[in-house]
């Protein structure tokens, strides 16, 4: 989508007046690419560490990192009480703002009394450090306090995002061995309570070791309940002394594992752990955003059970002592200028989310933001997928207002924090492209070989150098880290999956995945994922996904079904039952929006699915390149079924 433009696009200048207060200047390249290990103890000397590390970085054995080594530290405490105990307890942490339109607002005294309470009840349950937590919950502020009253008492935890289904939820408890889950009876998406609390009770059925359910009230819809397992959040939580003293743990202590969808049905728990972490997400979110912490109003409009919520709800965002904004709800509801009415509200001054939602609200129209006042904001940012140069423009003009830096971060779950990203006060920005790799950070763009790139060049992005947030391996498979991740270009090369263009000025343009992963919304789907889910289904002998680009949500997900012989007439309404079967199956993002029944799908000589072919059909394109087809004329039978193909919409 980011191909337009180059370098012949208009640029954007740092606005003066930001440039001349921001937080990093010119000289911060300078500074990292003078000593780039330097320039990250720096970074982390911004944190308070009760013991100093002896070791920047430990690459001995590549590519298992250990940043800070010997360092200690608590990640809650970094977070919470060093900001009371620096005289900062009134200030606003979180401005929360329910769906309904309830609200909470929790001072940093507050936010660290709850998470001390949690902590406490949490030891109460036996959790201990090492113990992984599952947390399932809506966007409520109980999520961000369970969060840091594991990372308080060194338990790792293991948000799963509230719109994946019990299965999903289940194969995650089992793979990380989770304890106790943390969740909600529901929270409010699109004008309605959510229940939450039975895919729990249908996920603990399927899974052994949790010993304790703690469950938040919110939606007061009726829920099952196990006695002796599932527990209050208020009847245990309440009543637990607001003290409680936080133990340091190692640098390498792991803080929290996130799953992603990879290229094989199974999603990869990625862990991050605490110093190097903590670093980086405290350092980009000030540098990125040039945040100020005693006059911003934060706001990243996002989940909290993906990892922009982590690093840039939750962890940068508190390590810097920010006051963010936290919405419970979707975007249109009650009605469609209901983001443009939160800015205004809480006077919004950094907004930061992903460009489906910008191009969203381009479809709406730019008459609902010029409803409101949106001249608090001065720095925009953009994640998740690449940002097209209109969507860039757009968002600029009618939320900005011509005066807010964009600054498109391109990173990953497994890189913990930005990687390549414009600087506000720094960068010439150019619509659509992430531009610069972040100081401290190696960036390079690589033929097939590995071979690196010049200027005007396309290929894959990788990454020649460690970095401190990024992932320490897989969840229980270091095998799989370093297959995935660091062998294609050998040990010390991370692959990030990416394709990627330079442009003339050495300006990196990212170019959407390479591998077989779909990037829906923003959130990344695997292809193989849903393939085994269809084949799950009674009715399905064969499957291929497929990410066809859509003008609003990046990639949709088009599947090529094959019928078994006793479902081939079935028709229409076999092709819902297997949408309403994905989305059960492993959660409402993962639904395809179209589904075509084929007779044969194209395969290589050696069968492998052409996905190539099947994009072009699902993108309505001519057919590219057919002659390592086995039998080029399943082609024509597929584009045959085209005009009366099994296809839906919504
Ligand atoms: C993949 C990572 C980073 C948090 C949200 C997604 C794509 C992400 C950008 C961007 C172009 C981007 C990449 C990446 N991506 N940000 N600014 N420009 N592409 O995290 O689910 O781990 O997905 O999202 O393809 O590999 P994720």
């Amino acid at each position: 989508m980011s191909e337009s433009n180059g370098s012949e696009g208009r640029r954007f200048p740092a606005p003066q007046e930001l440039a001349a207060s921001a937080n990093v200047g010119p000289d911060v390249y300078e500074r990292a690419e003078a000593d780039r290990l330097a320039f990250w103890e720096e970074a982390a000397r911004r944190l308070t560490w009760t013991q100093d590390w002896d070791q920047v970085l430990d690459w001995s054995n590549p590519p298992f990192a250990k940043w800070f080594v010997g360092g200690k530290l608590n990640v809650a405490y970094n977070c919470l009480d060093r900001h009371v105990e620096a005289g900062h307890g009134d200030q606003v942490a979180y401005h929360w703002e329910g769906e309904p339109g309830d609200t909470r607002t929790l001072t940093y005294a507050q936010l660290t009394e709850e998470v001390c309470k949690a902590a406490n009840a949490l030891i109460e349950l036996g959790v201990q450090a090492g113990d992984r937590v599952a947390i399932y919950m809506p966007m409520i502020p109980e999520t961000i306090v369970a969060m840091l009253a594991c990372a308080r008492i060194g338990a790792v935890h293991m948000v799963v995002f509230g719109g994946f289904s019990a299965d999903a939820l289940a194969s995650r408890i089992t793979d990380a061995g989770a304890v106790v889950v943390v969740t909600a009876d529901g929270g409010y998406r699109r004008g309605a309570p959510s229940a939450l609390k039975p895919a729990v009770d249908d996920a603990l059925t399927r899974t052994e070791g949790v010993r304790n359910v703690l469950v938040v009230k919110r939606t007061e819809q009726d829920v099952e309940w196990t006695e002796g397992r599932d527990l209050w959040w208020h009847d245990v939580v309440d009543r637990q002394s607001p003290q409680h003293t936080a133990e340091s743990f190692d640098a390498e202590h792991p803080l929290y594992i996130m799953y992603t969808s990879g290229t094989t049905a199974k999603p990869k728990g990625i862990l991050h752990t605490s110093g190097g972490y903590l670093t980086q997400v405290a350092y980009t979110h000030w540098a990125t955003f040039d945040l100020k912490p005693d006059s911003d109003v934060y706001w990243t409009a996002a989940d909290v059970g993906w990892v922009t919520g982590h690093s840039y709800i939750v962890y940068g965002p508190l390590a810097n002592r920010a006051t963010s904004v936290v919405y419970e709800g979707t975007p249109e509801t009650p009605h469609r200028g209901r983001w443009f009415e939160l800015i205004e509200k809480y006077r919004v001054s950094i907004l930061y989310t992903a460009p489906t939602v910008i191009r969203t609200f381009m479809k709406w129209g730019e008459d609902i933001p010029a409803g409101f006042d949106l001249t608090s904001l001065r720095v925009l940012g953009s994640v998740g997928e690449p940002i097209n140069p209109e969507a860039w423009l757009w968002y600029h003009q009618n939320i900005g207002g011509g005066r807010c830096p964009v600054v498109d971060t391109w990173w990953q779950t497994e890189t913990g924090a930005h990687m390549i990203t414009p600087l506000p006060g720094v960068t010439d920005l150019k619509p659509g492209s992430a531009q610069t790799p972040f100081p401290g950070i190696s960036a390079k763009v690589v033929d097939d070989e590995g071979n690196e790139l010049g200027d005007d060049s396309t290929g894959l992005l990788v990454l020649t150098a460690p970095w401190p947030s990024m992932l320490r391996t897989i969840w229980g498979d270091d095998d799989r880290y370093v297959d995935t991740y660091w062998s294609r270009f050998g040990k010390e090369v991370y692959f990030a999956g990416d394709g990627a263009k330079k442009d003339a000025d050495g300006d990196v343009w990212l170019l959407g995945r390479v591998d077989d992963v779909m990037n829906v919304s923003g959130h990344r789907i695997s292809t193989t994922e849903v393939e085994s889910s269809l084949v799950a289904h009674p009715a399905v002998a064969e499957a291929a996904v497929v990410g066809a680009s859509d003008p609003t949500t990046g990639q949709g997900i088009v599947a090529f079904v094959i019928l078994r012989g006793s479902a081939q007439d079935s028709g229409e309404d076999l092709v819902q039952q297997l949408r309403t079967h994905v989305s059960k199956d492993i959660g409402p993002i993962a639904k395809p929006r179209q589904i075509m029944v084929v007779q044969e799908l194209p395969k290589t000589r050696s069968g492998k699915i052409m996905r190539r072919l099947l994009r072009d059909v699902a993108e309505n394109r001519e057919l590219g390149d057919v002659t390592t087809l086995t039998d080029d004329s399943v082609m024509n039978l597929i584009k045959e079924k085209l005009p009366a193909s099994s296809s839906s919409e919504g």
